[in-house]
């Protein structure tokens, strides 16, 4: 597919969304933002847990925010976090986005402005989805 242009307001809505991190176990905060066709945007941060296994990454949380609004047409996500290079999402998250977000432009970026322009096939070559299924 073709890399389109950047999104810049949706790299700024995921700092924003950084700011609300509950990382004190990793304090590795890291925020995102999903961009619907109707034009809305829904945040997302990493929100941990004592059990560790349930945390949650920001990805998830803003793909879930969006859906649990009705809106399934993410069009755009961004996540960022204080890396060396554009953040690197999780395989969980790799398979969350493919499945909620299959045709988004995905901009991975850091906290020095760094980016990455990125399509949930390219995250995740081969994935598992609904056609992996019998019918
Ligand atoms: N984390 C995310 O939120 N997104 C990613 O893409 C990578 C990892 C979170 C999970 C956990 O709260 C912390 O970062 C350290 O792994």
């Amino acid at each position: 597919m073709r890399i389109q242009p950047e999104y810049p307001a949706l790299v700024m809505a995921a700092r924003a969304a950084r700011e609300q991190a509950y990382a004190p176990y990793s304090r590795f905060a890291v925020g995102a933002a999903a961009l619907t066709a109707s034009g809305r945007l829904f945040p997302g941060c990493n929100v941990e847990n004592a059990a560790y296994p349930a945390c949650l990454c920001a990805e998830r949380v803003a793909l879930v925010n969006a859906y649990a609004a009705g809106e399934h047409e993410i069009v755009a996500l961004a996540v960022v976090a204080d890396t060396p290079g554009p953040v690197s999402p999780c395989g969980t998250c790799r398979q969350v986005i493919l499945e909620l977000a299959p045709r988004c432009v995905i901009t991975l970026a850091n906290m020095r402005g760094d980016t990455l322009q990125t399509t949930p096939d390219a995250l995740l070559p081969g994935g598992f989805t609904a056609e992996s299924l019998p019918d």
